[in-house]
């Protein structure tokens, strides 16, 4: 087992990353910071707690569902019709703050480490995005 592997288990695997996106995505509907964001997504969440639960699958290191399922990932690529200032990146990883605070099963050091992992690709997608 490397370590990325154990990021994936950290994570409790396939279900323990959907429970965690489900989560997120209650979050985002949820709160009022993030409001601007979800209004960004379909009103059906099905499809975007799919895709989201299938790249950090293999994002953490598991199988790589995203490119099975739905094919190439390009990160900036499928935000960058959207408009993601600070205020959204931040809204993006307040919602994540608080899933992973949700998730029982998961250490501190992991949820810490989730979100200064989770930043890097957060920050990517706004210097691509802000100004769109
Ligand atoms: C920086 C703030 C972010 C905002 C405002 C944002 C917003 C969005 C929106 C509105 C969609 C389209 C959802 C849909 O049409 O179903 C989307 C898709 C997606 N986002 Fe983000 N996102 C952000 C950051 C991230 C990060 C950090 C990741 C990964 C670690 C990520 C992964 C994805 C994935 C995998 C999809 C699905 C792409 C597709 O196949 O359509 N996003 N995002």
């Amino acid at each position: 087992m490397n370590l990325r592997d154990s990021s994936y288990i950290a994570a409790g695997e396939m279900n323990g990353i959907e429970q965690l996106v489900t989560c997120f995505y209650t979050v985002m509907s949820e709160l009022p910071e993030a409001a601007k964001i979800r209004d960004m997504h379909p009103s059906d969440l099905t499809t975007s707690i799919d895709k989201l639960s299938c790249f950090l699958s293999g994002w953490l290191g598991g199988p790589r569902l995203y490119a099975e399922k739905y094919g190439a990932f390009g990160m900036p690529q499928v935000h960058k019709h959207l408009n993601v200032t600070e205020l959204e990146r931040d809204a993006w990883l307040l919602c994540m703050f608080h899933a992973l605070e949700q998730q029982l099963s998961y250490t501190e050091p992991f949820k810490k480490y989730m979100l200064r992992q989770l930043a890097i690709p957060a920050e990517r997608i706004r210097l691509v995005c802000s100004g769109s």
